[in-house]
């Protein structure tokens, strides 16, 4: 058989590894597990698991309308916000088609472009940040306009973000043919007063596509959920392209049970308030510089190579990630987790500087 040529280069995705006995905080997963109000529904909706899911994922999508003040027409669900960032790419890219991204973010943006043989163009970030000015040139070199933009906003890795006026004054400069995709995984962690409001930019750019996810704030990262905001018309796109019942039963029940619990969402944001806080505090006592987190993980530079690093702090019970294959060699980074968590990576980390 000889695979399509596009797939021939493409690396696959490095998750955080999964190590029996060690604490994993590698993966950005919520510290304090489920949201427990999800769990309950789970356990309800188990007996429905012979039936196939609602493929228009109504009554999620109805939930996150009134959530948003949106109509479900403006909402689609899938299978992790993974899947969005697909669709985005699979309604729009044809074959040599470009899009436009930082070199330092989400590895799967370039994944889902190179999937449908289009051609990704990375600008590096400034001092840790989006850069996007320079994303703004290199949209402007591609001749025609890129498909897609990808923003990460906080970025992963760095954890760091761009403003509300930082974000409008990007989409008056795009071509309206480009889709933007804000992903804003860890937004719900966002506590800078000028974080992009991005839902109240929509009705004036219709090319504006925001991906939220249950992964992160409401603990739900093994059930796949995540979902897109966007004009419909580009929502319809996107649907055109969906894989049907992506979303199964239990994710989208668990997900819509997961948003009321305000008691799970409070507690989840107070322990990753305080967790950033005596880390950053640890960071300052050992000397380590870092990036102001907006998200739920920090990004160290520990002036050493950061597989080293890993492993030596893996063998002492905590994973975490390298973030060599994102062209930082001698950066680490750690998702916020419980008190103890955090305090046992410390010392797994002070252990590991010393030796
Ligand atoms: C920036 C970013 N976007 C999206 C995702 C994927 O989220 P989901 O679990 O909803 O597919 C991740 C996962 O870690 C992420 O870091």
């Amino acid at each position: 058989m000889r695979i399509r040529q596009c797939l021939s280069g493409l690396s696959p995705y490095i998750p955080g590894k999964l190590v029996p006995g060690a604490i994993k905080l590698a993966s950005n997963e919520n510290p304090l597990g489920p949201s427990p109000r999800a769990m309950e529904t789970l356990r309800e909706c188990i007996s429905r698991t012979h039936l196939y899911p609602d493929n228009a994922c109504a009554g999620l999508r109805e939930a996150l309308a009134v959530k948003h003040g949106l109509a479900p027409e403006n909402i689609v669900v899938g299978n992790g916000s993974d899947e969005i960032m697909m669709l985005a790419a699979a309604a729009y890219i044809n074959p040599g088609d470009t899009a436009v991204t930082a070199r330092e973010t989400f590895s799967n943006y370039t994944f889902v472009t190179r999937l449908f043989d289009g051609e990704m163009n990375r600008a590096p970030l400034c001092k840790g940040f989006f850069d996007l000015d320079a994303l703004d040139a290199l949209v402007k070199h591609a001749a025609p306009g890129p498909r897609l933009v990808f923003l990460c906003n906080p970025n992963n890795p760095t954890g760091t973000y761009f403003g509300h006026s930082a974000l409008e004054n990007f989409l008056k400069k795009m071509p309206p043919e480009t889709l933007v995709v804000s992903d804003e995984a860890y937004a719900d962690f966002a506590e800078a007063p000028d974080f992009p409001d991005s839902l109240s930019l929509l009705p004036a750019y219709p090319n504006l596509l925001i991906m939220k996810t249950f992964s992160k704030l409401y603990g739900l990262a093994g059930l796949r959920i995540g979902y897109g905001i966007a004009h419909e018309d580009v929502a319809a796109d996107l649907l055109k392209a969906k894989i049907s019942f992506s979303a199964n039963l239990p994710a989208l029940a668990a997900a819509q049970a997961a948003l009321e619990d305000r008691e799970f969402v409070e507690k989840s944001l107070a322990v990753n308030r305080e967790g950033k806080a005596w880390l950053c505090a640890e960071f300052d006592r050992l000397g380590l510089p870092y990036y102001p987190s907006q998200a739920n993980f920090i990004c160290i530079d520990t002036g050493r190579d950061s597989r080293d690093m890993e492993r030596r702090i893996m063998e002492l019970g905590v994973t975490i990630r390298p973030l060599a294959s994102f062209g930082m060699p001698h950066s680490l980074r750690v998702t916020i987790g419980t008190r103890e968590q955090n305090r046992l990576f410390i010392n797994c980390l002070e252990k590991a500087l010393t030796e």
